[in-house]
């Protein structure tokens, strides 16, 4: 029966029966949901070759059952410093270890995703790949690492995939016939999405740190008005952003261009500097920029770099990408330098609104990135042309990223501790209004963090009203620079150690967000450190219990 072919191959950890179709097990592991919907797309292309797929989010999936696979396909995404997801930290883990078993004839393929800017790029998928063969397996199809202008590959990589898995899985099963009506997504609610962005009015962009502040945090609201979309705390905005045109003029100057030469990109044609204000990435450098560079102009010196890991490394991390073309200017032809940048990526803002309060409005809150090197200033690509180029009422593109992986506990009874330092307040003022207009019971308690208190404390009036009505049961905050010593939000929760592991074992669920290399380790270490003191624990049950805090969706990072 086709229809139960097809319930059984969705139904995650279904097992395959004697006498049923051999099928195809996909296990993704995502950290912003791009992994997932790459997956998602393989098994949607497996199922209308007529194949049987069983897809499976790497969290929810059982490492004994790998003795049972045949057939397996990985997709999976890098993050950090060559990091899995955490959804995929227990079977990379596992895989690796002794209990792993022995995965002879069994045929597998690695797709990876990640972000060339970083050194460590697609770093999980090669574990990935390299601890399966090492147990035995078969890889029966290259695996690729897609850069973050993904699309196109991976529906290529998805093809070829499906091409050498076919012929293996339809041997070992009589053709099955799916119904046409079973194919398909759910229904989406927005015409709007990552390819085709809607264009919402940017209404506010608003200063909200102090004059004096080291940093420029900004207020954004955008408004959603007919577009359909919708978003859950927890979500984020994708924010697409034009070019500084000043930039772009010099570039096409440095480089003998002039700006209505045409050129093509993705079978549009369209002038050199619209180009490089709309379409291609022209600050957050990465090694593909500088290699495709080198050749383009032939320059010894770069082209050096290209051999040298390190020296690349090191060349690329204070500049960005026009800080290159200015070093090493040359005269190239438009096409050739529109082919050494890549397309421009919208930057991931995690929302600080819920629907709930701001109905069709969307809320960022935006830290401006701003630095002066080699005598001029830079700005992040999307934070700049927010804080100092798009003016309010204009229009920017933006589509929405659901976040499974961050999302309020179910019950509204249930307690949930919030660590945000700096612009890592934004879900949790997100949270915190869905639980105030949800009514919810469950108490809340934030930790914040930032230098100072008079010129850092974002949304002060804001969360001081909650914790006057009630809403916010308790609020522990770090002003790092206040003091001779610095103190962060890791040593305030130290200190409210027995109230926080009291709060675990009432079942609060646990939330960090913020920067994910120093910040959210450190927070984990003062967490193991609260369990082993105040749960009376050895290290190892201390990472256990975290563990499986995770597994019941109970710790949950949303880190950059
Ligand atoms: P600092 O810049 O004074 O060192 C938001 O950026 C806040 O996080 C700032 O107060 C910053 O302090 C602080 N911060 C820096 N490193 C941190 C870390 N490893 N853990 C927690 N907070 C940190």
């Amino acid at each position: 029966n086709a229809n139960s072919a097809i319930l059984g191959a969705t139904t995650p950890g279904a097992a395959v029966q004697a006498g049923e179709a051999a099928s195809l097990t996909i296990l993704y592991g995502s950290q912003t949901g791009n992994a997932k919907s790459v997956a998602t797309q393989l098994k949607d292309q497996a199922q209308s070759r007529g194949l049987a797929v069983n897809l499976v989010n790497m969290a929810d999936y059982k490492p004994n059952n790998l003795k049972k696979e045949k057939y397996l396909t990985v997709v999976v995404s890098t993050y950090g410093e060559g990091e899995p997801p955490e959804d995929a930290e227990n079977l990379h883990e596992f895989l690796d270890s002794k209990k792993a078993p022995k995965l002879e004839g069994v045929k597998v393929a690695v797709l990876g995703l990640g972000d060339s800017s970083y050194e460590f790029f697609c770093q999980t998928a090669i574990d990935f790949e390299q601890r399966l063969q090492k147990l035995g397996a078969d890889v029966i199809v290259e695996r690729a690492d897609l850069d973050v202008d993904y699309d196109a590959l991976a529906t290529q990589w998805i093809n070829s995939a499906l091409d050498a898995f076919e012929p293996e899985l339809s041997a070992q099963s009589s053709a099955q016939v799916i119904p046409m009506a079973t194919l398909g997504g759910a229904a989406t609610t927005s015409q709007y999405n990552k390819q085709n962005p809607f264009a919402a009015e940017l209404s506010v962009v608003q200063k909200i740190t102090g004059r004096d502040s080291t940093k420029d945090v900004r207020h954004v609201e955008i408004s959603l008005e007919e577009s359909g979309l919708t978003y859950t705390a927890g979500d984020a905005l994708g924010v697409y952003f034009l070019n500084d045109e000043t930039l772009v003029d010099e570039i096409i100057a440095l480089t003998g261009n002039s700006a209505a030469s045409e050129v093509t990109l993705a079978a549009e044609t369209l002038t050199l500097r619209d180009a490089l204000i709309e379409k291609l990435e022209l600050t957050q450098s990465y090694p593909g920029f500088v290699e495709k560079y080198a050749q383009a102009t032939n320059n010894a010196e770069l082209l050096a770099l290209t051999e040298d890991k390190a020296a690349m490394r090191e060349f690329i991390e204070p500049r960005q990408i026009f800080d290159i073309i200015r070093q090493y200017p040359a005269t190239i032809d438009a096409q050739s330098l529109a082919d050494c940048a890549r397309k421009l990526q919208a930057r991931l803002y995690s929302i600080a609104s819920s629907q709930s309060e701001v109905e069709e409005e969307v809320h960022l809150t935006v830290g401006v990135v701003e630095f002066d090197i080699f005598g001029s200033q830079h700005l992040g690509g999307c934070s700049g042309y927010l804080a100092h180029r798009a003016e309010e009422g204009s229009k920017v593109k933006v589509f929405v990223e659901h976040n499974d992986n961050f999302r309020l506990p179910a019950n509204p009874e249930t307690p949930i501790i919030m660590v945000g330092p700096g612009t890592g307040i934004a879900p949790f003022r997100a949270f915190l209004q869905e639980r105030d207009s949800q009514g919810a019971e469950g108490k809340n308690w934030l930790f914040f963090g930032n230098p100072h208190f008079t010129q850092d404390f974002l949304y002060q009036v804001e969360i001081q009203s909650y914790l006057k009505s009630g809403l916010l049961t308790q609020c522990d905050v770090a002003f790092s620079r206040d003091q001779a010593q610095k103190v962060y939000v890791q040593d305030k929760l130290r200190k409210q150690g027995e109230q926080v592991f009291s709060w675990l074992e009432q079942g609060a669920h646990f939330y960090i967000c913020g920067d994910a290399n120093r910040m959210a380790k450190d927070v984990h270490q003062a967490l193991i450190d609260i369990i082993i003191e105040h749960g009376g624990k050895d290290a190892e049950q201390a990472e256990q219990y975290l563990k499986d805090l995770r597994s019941n969706n109970r710790y949950q990072k949303d880190v950059y």
